[in-house]
Formats: structure tokens, C-alpha cells, sequence
């Protein structure tokens, strides 16, 4: 990301700063990198240490309860009737992972009482309905249906949630999430054939400084699990930070899509990269213009990638039995492409309406029981036509 800064910062870095002049305490200097001492970093000024604590509480490994299918097939699944509930984190439900990337599904019902941390990785939270206000030591970062919600890993926040629906895809991973390499010159500006801008990616507003006393649990994930620890000093300290650690959002109606004469495959979508992963944004957009154009993908074997889809919007023309809340999990191995009929169906089709939230990673993905438990089976026999999808 680029360089920000929010609030109030010294001249220069690594000085005596008092927040009232002289006689005042010294603010609390932490740095906050990435990559040791050697990538991106931001600089926070706290009233109080970071590392202060009034209690240690527990640790709780993360479970993962794997469901192992009997076969390997292509998979859809309806993510629609899954029970809303909990809170912003503990109403997370895996739905599938690797040693790259892990996706949750979450409908939280439930205010965020704490305050969490990832120590452990890099999240992006997709908002498929709902919206709210992350609150964070960086400032209050407000997101909306669509947003993708970029959190760096070390970013202690809570959540303020809007009355009504939430549902939201929340990915996590070891590794750094960054907009692709293709898109930025040397110096880390989004380059004009990029689909999106500097000015789309939104970063804190308003930054909240507290001085207040009482308890304050965090929940910091570590080591595959959640370490407890509450605090006496509220966590939002921070009168001023500078640097190109932050959390923002991007909004997927803000990409800008990508068309050509003939069909562009995924990378022409793609919106984030991972280590071994994409995120990519199948947004709204004008179809291949050309007389004998075929506006459907071709089919492909992806011999080194699994290809998950969410449907987010509208109506996905080149797959069958699938609706909003959909998932599809194409995995490495099987060759996929649309359905028979589809292609001739959109034949001469000028645009589409489909909004769609792809991520495809190289190495094989685990399925979890959630998935188990509103998979369908049929879908794997869907591109017979002499099978009806209605009675396999
Ligand atoms: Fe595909």
C-alpha cells in the first residue's frame, strides 16, 4: 500500500514525543513491519505501552474438523440456509483450507464485545451483505455491502456492525495480501491499465484516542489458535501513526473490469494476490464484442490450481444450478467449462450482470464438515445432458 499517516507524529522518527510538552509522559514509539526490518512497516505513537497487560488467559487451538469426500469431483454448495450467529469472530465457520489460505464463512448476530488481533497472518474480510465500522489503533475504517475489508496482520480492531443481515467471507493467510505485481511500476503505483486507483482504496478516517482505564479482553490468534490476554489500558491509544501498514477497504463495484474481442481468462479479474493464491472479481461488465465470440469461458484444465467461485450477484449464465450464496470448488485434476447449452444460450449476449468472488489457490484445498454439510452432489454429473439435473 502507500504512504499514510492519521493523527499526530513527530518530525522525526525515534525522538523524545510528549504528547502536552514538558512534563507530560513520553509516548510509547512501536514499529510495525512486516518482513523483520525490511518490509512495509507503519509507526504508532501510544499513550501506553503496547505490551502491557493486567492478565494472561487461555489458549485455545483452533479445530479444524476436515471432511474427507469419497470421491473427487467438481462440488457446489449453497452457503444460503447456514445458520447466522455468533459474533464477528467466533461466528466464524471454516468452509475449506490449505497451508495458504483459509475461508470462513461468518453471519454474525452478535456485537463484538473484545478486541482481536491476528498475529499470525494477513485477513480480508468480502461483505457479501451487511456492513459496519471496523474500529481499529489505526482509526475507524467503515465498510458496506461489496467491500473487500484488507486487515494487516498485527492490527489490534473490534467491530461495530449495522442493524440487519451479515454475511461475510473472511480469508485468511500466512502470507501478505497485495494487489498484483503486474499492476504497480517500481515505486508502487497502480498503473494506468490497472483496474483500479489509489483513490479506491480506502483507508482509517477517524482516529480514536482513549485514555481510559478498565478491561479490555483481546483475543490474539498465534500458533493456530487464540490467546487470551486483558488489558487495563483500552487497546485505541494511538494519537498518530505514519506508514504503509494499514486496513482499508475496496469496494468491488469499484473495480473496473476488463473485456476484449475475445474471452479474457481470470487474471484479467484478478484484485489481490497471495502467497499461492489469487482473489479475483468477476464484476458486472460488457461481454467479448466480436461476431463469432463465444462470451462463456473456454473449458480448461487448470492442472495446477483449485478454483473456488462465490456468486455474490446476479445471474451466472454459465453455470447451472447455481444462485446467489452459491459456492463452486473446481478443483485441480478435472478439466471445467460451462455447461451443455450454456454457451449457445449466451451466444450474441452484449453484457453481463454477474458478480462473482473467485479464489483460486495452487496447491490442493481441505474441506470442511460445514461443506460437507450443504454440498451437492449432483453437480458433478451436471454437464451430462442425458442426466437431468433434477433427478441425479
Ligand atoms: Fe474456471
Amino acid at each position: 500500500m502507500r504512504y499514510e499517516r492519521l493523527g499526530e507524529i513527530p518530525r522525526k522518527r525515534h525522538v523524545q514525543v510528549r504528547r502536552n510538552g514538558a512534563g507530560s509522559p513520553l509516548l510509547t514509539e512501536e514499529v510495525m513491519g512486516y518482513e523483520g526490518f525490511s518490509g512495509n512497516e507503519t509507526i504508532l505513537y501510544h499513550l501506553h505501552s503496547p505490551c502491557r497487560l493486567d492478565a494472561v488467559g487461555g489458549f485455545q487451538s483452533i479445530e479444524r474438523e476436515e471432511w474427507v469426500p469419497d470421491a473427487h469431483v467438481h462440488r457446489l454448495a449453497d452457503t444460503g440456509p447456514v445458520d447466522p450467529g455468533g459474533d464477528p469472530l467466533s461466528g466464524r465457520r471454516l468452509l475449506m483450507w490449505n497451508a495458504d489460505l483459509e475461508v470462513w464463512l461468518c453471519k454474525p448476530t452478535e456485537p463484538f464485545t473484545g478486541f482481536y488481533r491476528n498475529g499470525e497472518g494477513d485477513e480480508v474480510i468480502y461483505v457479501h451483505r451487511g456492513g459496519g465500522v471496523l474500529r481499529s489503533v489505526f482509526g475507524r475504517v467503515p465498510f458496506r455491502e461489496k467491500d473487500y475489508l484488507v486487515i494487516p496482520r498485527g492490527t489490534t480492531h473490534s467491530f461495530e456492525l449495522d442493524a440487519g443481515e451479515q454475511t461475510w467471507l473472511c480469508f485468511h493467510t500466512p502470507g501478505e495480501i497485495e494487489t498484483p505485481n503486474r499492476y504497480r511500476n517500481r515505486y508502487g503505483l497502480l498503473l494506468e491499465h490497472a483496474p483500479y486507483s489509489q483513490r479506491d482504496f480506502h483507508p482509517p478516517g477517524d482516529l480514536e484516542t482513549l485514555d481510559e482505564s478498565g478491561e479490555y479482553p483481546v483475543t490474539v490468534r498465534v500458533r493456530g489458535g487464540h490467546q487470551e490476554y486483558l488489558l487495563d489500558r483500552h487497546p485505541f491509544d494511538v494519537v498518530g501513526w505514519d506508514g504503509y501498514v494499514w486496513p482499508y477497504t475496496f469496494n468491488a463495484d469499484d473495480f473496473e473490469p476488463r473485456a476484449g474481442r475475445f474471452h479474457l481468462p481470470p487474471p484479467a479479474h484478478q484484485t489481490f494476490q497471495g502467497q499461492n493464491f489469487v482473489i479475483c472479481t468477476f464484476a458486472p461488465r460488457m461481454l467479448d464484442w466480436d461476431p463469432e465470440a463465444v462470451p462463456l469461458p473456454y473449458h480448461h484444465s487448470n492442472i495446477q490450481s483449485e478454483e473456488v467461485m462465490f456468486y455474490a450477484e446476479g445471474d451466472y449464465a454459465a453455470r447451472k444450478g447455481v444462485e446467489v450464496g452459491s459456492i463452486t470448488l473446481h478443483p485441480s485434476g478435472l478439466p471445467h467449462g460451462p455447461q451443455p447449452g450454456a454457451v449457445e444460450k449466451a451466444l450474441g449476449s452484449k453484457s453481463t450482470d454477474e458478480l462473482a468472488i473467485m479464489w483460486d489457490t495452487f496447491r490442493p484445498l481441505q474441506l470442511s464438515t460445514l461443506w460437507r454439510d450443504h454440498d451437492k452432489p449432483e453437480y458433478a454429473l451436471s454437464w451430462n445432458p442425458d442426466r437431468s439435473w433434477a433427478s441425479v
